[in-house]
């Protein structure tokens, strides 16, 4: 599985690869676009196999290892894995035997929760599968090894958003009783440790002390993208927006309008591909 890669700094205009089992990788996409504008990005969504949260490691992992080598087939300099459930079950693996730089988003996150709790008490959110993996609460005690951890899993959260459900009664009163162990917990930082998350963000905010800081994988993981980049001097530079090509393995009917939210640009570029 191992490729060598040619390295010219900041001429290296072959795209970064991300992938994630549904739309919720694009709220990384947005960032990375923001802080790094002339990089071209493939993405992957897994839409036939979603929702992995909710599947075994072994499972997961064996998604993550196919997502990763369709996306080394389009010659892809550094892999993003936009899934926390993936970052937990495979990011060691892939960082172990693909030879290209790897990012997670749970490394990135829980960094930045450890930087902002002031009370060292940290609340995480994800799918089950994340959960279970107790992923964040062995990061978080590494990086602050005096921080209380709650961990709280939110298996209706994807469905709702892969729906575009994010917000209105139904929304407002699953996303109530999901936090409400959580707000007796008095956590000040609270990790959003699924990739969908941050499109509830305003409802889960509502339902918290407004006190509550929010933490999000999308912001931290861009910067640790550009961080790694620049560290392999694998930078592009260029007066150009880079390009962005979507590739799903399954296109629901409502796919860009919601996909559109997720990013917060126009879905152009989407191609249904059924085997991976
Ligand atoms: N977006 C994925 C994550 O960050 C979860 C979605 C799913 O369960 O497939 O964990």
């Amino acid at each position: 599985m191992k490729k060598k890669l040619k390295v010219r700094a900041g001429k290296e205009s072959r795209p970064i690869g991300v992938f994630d089992s549904g739309l919720g990788g694009l709220t990384v996409v947005r960032e990375i676009r923001r802080l790094l504008p002339s990089e071209s990005i493939i993405y992957f969504g897994d839409i036939a196999r979603l929702p992995y949260g909710i599947k075994s490691k072994e499972q997961i992992l064996s998604f993550s290892i196919q997502n990763t080598l369709f996306l080394l087939k389009h010659k892809i300099k550094a892999l993003v894995v936009a899934c926390n459930s993936s970052s937990s079950a495979a990011y060691s693996f892939l960082k172990s035997h693909f030879n290209l730089p790897v990012v997670d988003v749970i490394g990135p996150a829980a960094s930045a929760a450890a930087e902002l709790t002031q009370s060292g008490r940290i609340a995480v959110i994800a799918t089950q599968s994340t959960i279970a993996s107790r992923a964040y609460e062995k990061t978080l005690k590494r990086l602050k090894s005096s921080a209380k951890i709650f961990q709280s899993a939110c298996p209706l959260f994807v469905p709702l958003v892969e729906e575009g459900w994010v917000d209105g009664k139904i929304t407002e009163d699953i996303v109530r009783v999901y936090l409400e162990p959580l707000k007796r917990y008095r956590a000040d930082t609270l990790i959003l440790g699924c990739t969908h998350y941050p499109l509830l963000k305003n409802i889960i905010q509502r339902n918290l002390d407004a006190k509550v800081q929010l933490v999000d994988s999308a912001l931290p993981t861009a910067q640790k993208l550009a961080s790694i980049l620049e560290k392999n001097e694998l930078c592009y530079h260029s007066s150009r927006r880079g390009k962005l090509k979507i590739f799903v393995s399954d296109l629901p009917r409502n796919f860009v309008r919601i996909g559109e939210r997720f990013l917060g640009e126009k879905l152009n570029d989407v191609k249904v591909v059924r085997e991976i």
